[in-house]
């Protein structure tokens, strides 16, 4: 008898935890407001600095360059947070994408879900490295980062050499 119940605590529990994991969007506002909170609470957790991190859209930079791995874990950081990277693993979970892209009401965004399915499915990278891969893929095939990223090259202050944002 003991044992039994000892047995339903585990699983109770066990339970509280997959479902704090898998946590519940309703639209795509509540989904949003909680990305930026986890972008905001990972980039304190991994001390980013967003100049340094921005460097990663430049092409002459070196990026094997240690400075830039936090900056790489930052997207994997933010997706183990909500979901869509197996925390232990390191591999994303597209079926919680899809189930979060769903949600999405916005055109353009729904449309960005899409370029991502379609060309960014990876089941081989994991962890920080599956972060700078998908982000690299993203800025090859959305019109959209591209130019967000020309946007915020043109801001900066560039030597000529850094016009060229990398594809
Ligand atoms: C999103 O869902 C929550 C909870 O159901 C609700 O309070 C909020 O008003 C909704 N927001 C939008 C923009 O629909
Ligand atoms: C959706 O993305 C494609 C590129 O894959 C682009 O040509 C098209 O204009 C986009 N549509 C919207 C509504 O942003």
């Amino acid at each position: 008898m003991f044992t039994k119940i000892l047995l339903i605590c585990l699983l109770a529990a066990f339970s509280v935890i997959t479902v704090s994991a898998e946590k519940k969007y309703n639209n795509q506002s509540e989904l949003i407001d909680d990305m930026l909170d986890n972008v905001f609470t990972c980039m304190q957790e991994l001390d980013v600095n967003p100049d340094v991190c921005g460097e990663l859209l430049l092409k002459d930079k070196d990026h094997s360059d240690k400075k830039y791995d936090n900056c790489k874990c930052l997207g994997p950081c933010v997706a183990k947070k909500m979901g869509t990277m197996n925390t232990d693993t390191g591999k994303w979970n597209w079926a919680r994408f899809k189930e979060l892209a769903e949600l999405m009401e916005n055109d353009i965004l729904r449309n960005e879900s899409k370029i991502m399915q379609t060309h960014c499915i990876d089941e081989v990278n994991t962890h920080c490295t599956a972060g700078y891969v998908f982000m690299k893929c993203v800025l090859q095939n959305s019109p959209m980062a591209q130019d967000m990223v020309k946007n915020y090259l043109s801001t900066k202050e560039n030597t000529p050499n850094e016009q060229e944002a990398a594809k």
